[in-house]
């Protein structure tokens, strides 16, 4: 497998980590620039297709330096031993699927168990924690939904859990596709979600509810789609943006309006209506 790895100064390993995350990050291990100690290295496997990745890294400052090299699996896998469960909600959590977690105590409590493999998505990112409250506060009984940058499918999952009759998810990355094929099957939701490789352009829709976890330069490139694939009566959820930096995707989206926000750890997911 190969790595991406960025060199950054030391006080911005935050933001580069931030980046990459929305940017499609499964792990992110950093470490000292062994040239330099006023910079850091942030080491990450972003997906598969080393041309959209590259290209992705076209819009980060020129002070931030990248390269592609070979990986260490092992110490990139050391992430899954601190992995812990996530609480979205009294009534939501999302575990890893590998460790044990005691649901017999609490009825009423949806448990969702991801393996990300490759791909974005243990269900801990703020941005995925703010697109699961923002989706969970409009889905209602029998909407359709689309996930668009599904990373391993957990939007979808929940949405299928929570009683969506048809999800389709899709993603760039091959990474994703398959992890979020194994992770619907795993919550047992496969029979209704559909995990595909096609991009936005080419979907047809509308859906009524159509959620996209993705980095706001995406996101804009991909505005006509979202509006065109939302039904006139249905609800779009945009998040990956920090908060106060939502502006330019708002402007992008109009005439879509905004007509709620929840904010998680400087962070936000917006919710817009036609
Ligand atoms: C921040 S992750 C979100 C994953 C998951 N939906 C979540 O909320 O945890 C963003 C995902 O968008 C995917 N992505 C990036 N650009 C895309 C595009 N143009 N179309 C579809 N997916 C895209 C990345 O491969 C990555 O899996």
């Amino acid at each position: 497998m190969r790595a991406f790895v960025v060199t950054v100064p030391a006080s911005e390993s935050e933001l580069a980590a931030d980046v990459l995350w929305s940017l499609g990050a499964a792990a992110i291990e950093e470490r000292d620039a062994p040239t330099d100690s006023t910079l850091v290295e942030l080491v990450t496997v972003l997906g598969d297709d080393e041309l959209a990745l590259t290209a992705s890294a076209e819009s980060f400052p020129t002070r931030w330096r990248w390269h592609v090299a070979e990986l260490d699996e092992s110490v990139m896998d050391s992430w899954r031993a601190h992995a812990v469960p996530s609480w979205i909600a009294s009534d939501l959590v999302v575990v890893p699927a590998w460790t044990s977690f005691d649901t017999e105590t609490r009825p009423g409590l949806t448990v969702v168990r991801i393996d990300p493999g490759a791909a974005f998505g243990l269900g801990d990112h703020p941005t995925t924690i703010a697109s699961l409250r923002a989706m969970r506060a409009v889905q209602w009984p029998g909407a359709s939904i689309l996930d668009v940058g599904c990373g391993s499918g957990v939007l979808g999952i929940v949405a299928a859990l929570g009683g969506a009759p048809s999800v389709v998810a899709v993603d760039i990355s091959q990474a994703a596709i398959e992890a979020t094929a194994d992770n619907a099957k795993r919550n047992h939701v496969d029979a209704v979600l559909d995990a595909r490789r096609t991009p936005a352009t080419e979907l047809d829709g509308p859906f009524d509810i159509v959620v996209a976890n993705i980095l706001a330069p995406v996101l804009i490139s991909l505005a006509p789609d979202l509006r065109r694939l939302t039904a006139p009566g249905g609800v779009l959820v945009v998040s990956g943006l920090l908060r106060r930096r939502d502006d330019h995707v708002l402007a992008a989206l109009e005439p879509m309006h905004l007509v709620e926000q929840h904010d998680t750890q400087g962070w936000t997911a917006l919710t817009l209506r036609h």
